[in-house]
């Protein structure tokens, strides 16, 4: 079964670059909307656009930011015998301390060209080197200054998981601290992106449930969310339609080669729509809790997508019918039914939820003041504030509990 080679170049549309203008046409409001990554889909991708892609840049030395497997990663293409290259191995998320060695790594080497092959952590390692190498300024300034554009390293981008969106996303999350934090800038953001299945073929299957599941609700989020547009709207369908295409419930350790490619192109497309419009309370919850406990990001979002939706819907009913509506929409995109309603939704959830007992789950315990504490600090976080409802203290308090009861 061939799936179509996508060359998704340049994504961008013209006189819409300015993010305060606002574009008005039949009532409908679309901020600005921006993607300059090159994108290349498909069976073989990698082997079929890297060449092209270093040519371009004239790269004679390549710098590979890698998981633990290092060069093994790295499928072997015709010009690589004549590339001085080196490789930088990503153990865990990156903090300050991890760019500043890379950095020093990076100084050394001297590359023309970075390439990423990871999940988030590896992708946003890179980003940030890209953009920092060769600066007088450290990371803590651009925590500070966000926005700044600025000439980086070109960094092509290859994601080995089924999540994030982070081959196409304006930030880079560096933990400082105690606590994770993004530097921010449209120059943050890869020269190209490769979505290949051939990298997620040994994926584990915690990390494609993880992982898979921070993208539905990257997709759900920027469907809903309160600066949602025409164009997002758009990009959040095909992205459901793929998700539940290629997210099998019953058989997850062996999906098909275009299966895992339908999941990682929805997690792209999640990424795509939420750096144009917002995202939601889970993403709010996820940012407060990754940096306070060892859940990684995508074991969060998986385990309070669903009772959030719940409750969103319940606001959708008494306050918002066209949310309403956007939600019986998912609920159709995800049962694959046309009749479902908004009431359905969180049933399909839960059973994507499920999928989460064949995965090690991380205890989730805190006393109450640390449960409001964590409740007041979502309620005020950025993600939080592209919710389309408000939340009170007491209601996330209470889906806390029945998660730590769950
Ligand atoms: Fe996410």
């Amino acid at each position: 079964m061939g799936y179509p080679f996508l060359f998704l170049s340049k994504i961008s549309v013209p006189g819409f670059l300015d993010r305060n203008m606002i574009f008005r046409k039949a009532g409908i409001t679309i901020r600005a909307f921006e993607m300059p990554v090159l994108l290349y889909a498909g069976e073989n991708a990698f082997r079929r656009a890297i060449s092209r892609l270093l040519q371009k840049q004239n790269a004679k030395r390549v710098l590979y930011f890698t998981g633990s497997r290092g060069l093994k990663t790295v499928p072997s293409f015709p010009e690589r015998e004549s590339l001085t290259e080196a490789v930088f191995p990503v153990k865990g998320e990156p903090d300050v301390q991890m760019v500043q060695e890379a950095l020093r790594f990076t100084g050394d080497f001297r590359p023309d060209v970075i390439i990423s092959i990871g999940g988030g952590s590896v992708i946003d390692l890179a980003k940030a080197v890209s953009f920092l190498a060769g600066d007088e300024n450290d990371i803590y300034y651009y925590y500070d200054h966000p926005n700044v554009l600025k000439e980086t390293i070109p960094h092509i981008a290859v994601p080995t998981t089924c999540g994030t969106g982070a081959e196409v996303m304006a930030n880079a999350v560096i933990r400082r601290e105690d606590r994770k934090q993004s530097i921010r800038s449209a120059s943050l953001r890869p020269y190209a992106a490769l979505i290949d299945p051939f990298f997620t073929e040994a994926l584990p299957l915690n990390v494609l449930i993880h992982s898979a599941l921070d993208s539905l609700t990257q997709l759900i989020e920027s469907f809903v969310s309160n600066q949602a547009n025409l164009l997002t709207d758009g990009i959040c369908r095909e992205g459901l339609r793929l998700f539940q295409k290629g997210f099998q419930v019953d058989r997850l350790s062996s999906l098909s080669a275009e299966e895992r490619l339908d999941l990682q192109t929805a997690a792209l497309l999640s990424g795509i729509a939420l750096s144009n419009s917002r995202l939601g309370i889970v993403h709010g919850v996820a940012s407060v809790l990754g940096g306070r406990t060892s859940m990684g990001h995508g074991e969060i979002c998986a385990r309070f997508l669903r009772p959030f939706t719940g409750k969103n819907i319940e606001k959708a009913k008494a306050e918002d019918e066209g949310l309403l509506e956007k939600y019986r929409e998912v609920a159709c995109i995800l049962g694959n039914r046309p009749d479902l309603s908004a009431d359905d939704l969180p049933r399909i959830l839960g059973n994507y939820e499920n999928t989460l007992a064949k995965t090690k789950l991380t205890p989730l315990s805190f006393s109450e003041r640390e449960g409001e504490e964590i409740a007041e600090a979502s309620l005020a976080a950025s993600s939080t504030q592209g919710n389309p409802f408000r939340f009170t203290k007491e209601e996330v308090i209470e889906v806390f509990s029945s998660v730590q009861q769950s």
